[in-house]
């Protein structure tokens, strides 16, 4: 009876005055659930069409509302006082962790503090040296003549995934803990079923996956919370015993631990592989990476095998990699309204927003893929973010009003991606050893770049539905 009285209360919702245009769906208490995670991006921009800017819709019993005006995304990601994160039920049910009682304003500083400075300096120069040795193993090619075939996402995150879990997770790996290759193969197929464990969409067979991959991880993560204890800790040590320190069982925090494997892990190798799969398909952008990698070469602010001086300037890579994301990251931002919360645009339009609503940025809709903003937005410009001087282009427009916001990549406010430095060194580390040690190309050279899997949008980095096939030779030493 009660559940009955709580549909009923949901499906004759009717919009006020003051509120943003409602659409529920045609069916009652699921309205537009199915769509919204078939695909995000396709949902909401044909919502857009059909209500502009801003509008509320059912999905599975709850009211979302959408903003999509940038000028106005301030209004949502300063007002920590009635709208709050809520992120912790994705949290519960994919990694199965209550954080609900965690300190989460502590650890953010001790992340900042952990992604800056010296520290970020120390993180980056092990970053290196672990692409370096992984780039010179057997598993790559050996002979310089000899050309090897291979899928440029499983290059770019296989090597990215075992470099950055070296550097975060693994300092004192000496070959004798960790399997790199098991963690790698059992995180992609937990990857891979991240979206659908998120909303709770798995099919049976793929839930016992999920949930043994789960457990393997877990069960290989506490080997290496076991491991190291010499004198120099690593990034993943530090933050067990912050944890512990707040009083977090073991259990926990093993669950915990796989939580920040996926956070920091997921993003860096999907977005190498579009940045590089751009070059190759777009062969004026190569020539011009390549152009000023000889620059800096000839001027020696870098030179073959050694780390990219981190004064050294890069206009035209920081270019090619701000567009790479501005097609490919597809982070929904997302708050729970405590409190009922009138919302000013920045056009002066009113919007209530109702207590125990949510309220969701797309970023990747707008302004990323705005045509408004960012002419023909769907093709890859790798000078877009270049003024003609050669510059970095910072201003952006919608209609006369110049865009703080003018791409997202990294999310914004209070939950902003505390990696950001770190990610960008290391995915222009790794370009640039790739380009300046090896040759690589398309195996055919009229492949064109793979669509993304629409079931990924809102988890930030897109991936490829497909892969791009390439061949690589070593030409230099690292
Ligand atoms: C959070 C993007 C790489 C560490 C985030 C968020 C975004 C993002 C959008 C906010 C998520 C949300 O609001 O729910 C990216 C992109 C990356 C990248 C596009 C690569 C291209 C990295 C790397 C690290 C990292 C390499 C660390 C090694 C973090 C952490 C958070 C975070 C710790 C959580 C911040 C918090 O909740 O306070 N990232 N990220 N990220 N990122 Fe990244």
């Amino acid at each position: 009876l009660l559940l009955i009285r709580f549909l009923l209360i949901f499906a004759s919702r009717t919009r006020s005055n003051d509120e943003p245009p409602l659409d529920k769906g045609l069916i009652p208490w699921l309205g537009y659930a199915l769509e919204f995670r078939k695909d995000a991006a396709k949902f909401l921009s044909e919502m857009k069409k059909k209500h502009g800017d801003i509008f509320t819709v059912r999905a599975a019993g709850h009211y979302i509302t959408v903003l999509l005006d940038p000028n106005s995304y301030d209004e949502i990601l300063n007002n920590s006082d009635s709208l709050v994160y809520s992120g912790q039920k994705v949290t519960e049910k994919v990694f199965s962790l209550d954080l609900t009682s965690h300190n989460r304003a502590e650890e953010k500083r001790w992340m900042q503090q952990r992604f800056h400075g010296e520290n970020l300096d120390d993180l980056s120069r092990s970053m290196y040296k672990n692409l370096q040795v992984l780039l010179r193993s057997a598993e790559i090619v050996q002979k310089m003549t000899e050309w090897k075939q291979d899928q440029l996402f499983n290059f770019c995150y296989s090597l990215l995934f075992k470099a950055g879990y070296l550097t975060l997770f693994d300092k004192e790996h000496n070959g004798s803990s960790v399997d790199l290759a098991a963690i790698y193969k059992e995180f992609r197929t937990f990857d891979g079923l991240l979206a659908k464990m998120a909303r709770s969409s798995l099919k049976s067979g793929e839930k016992q996956v999920a949930f043994s991959v789960r457990k393997r991880l877990w069960d290989l993560l506490s080997q290496t919370m076991q491991n190291g204890s010499g004198s120099s800790h690593s990034w993943q040590q530090d933050y067990r015993q912050l944890l512990e320190e707040n009083g977090m069982d073991k259990e926990a925090q093993r669950r915990a631990m796989l939580l920040q494997l996926w956070v920091t892990q997921c993003n860096a190798g999907p977005a190498a592989f579009w940045l590089l799969g751009f070059l190759l398909t777009h062969p004026e952008a190569m020539r011009a990476v390549r152009r000023e990698i000889d620059d800096l070469l000839q001027q020696g602010g870098a030179s073959q095998g050694l780390p990219l001086d981190k004064k050294a300037e890069t206009p035209v890579f920081d270019s090619v990699l701000s567009e790479t994301l501005r097609l490919t990251a597809a982070v929904l931002i997302s708050r729970e309204v405590k409190q009922d919360t009138m919302l000013e645009l920045a056009d002066g339009r009113k919007y209530r927003l109702r207590r125990g609503d949510r309220v969701c940025l797309f970023p990747y809709l707008s302004p990323q893929m705005d045509p408004s903003i960012h002419d023909e937005p769907e093709v890859f410009k790798f000078d877009r973010f270049l003024n003609a001087d050669g510059t970095k282009k910072t201003d952006f427009f919608q209609g006369k009003s110049r865009l703080k916001y003018y791409t997202m990549p990294w999310g914004a406010g209070t939950n902003i991606c505390v990696g950001r430095d770190f990610a960008i060194s290391a995915i222009k580390q790794f370009v640039f050893m790739v380009l300046t040690c090896f040759d690589m190309e398309l195996s055919d050279p009229d492949s064109s770049m793979p669509p993304s899997n629409t079931i990924r949008c809102g988890f930030g980095m897109l991936q490829p539905e497909g892969d791009l096939n390439i061949r690589y030779k070593r030409k230099a030493l690292l």
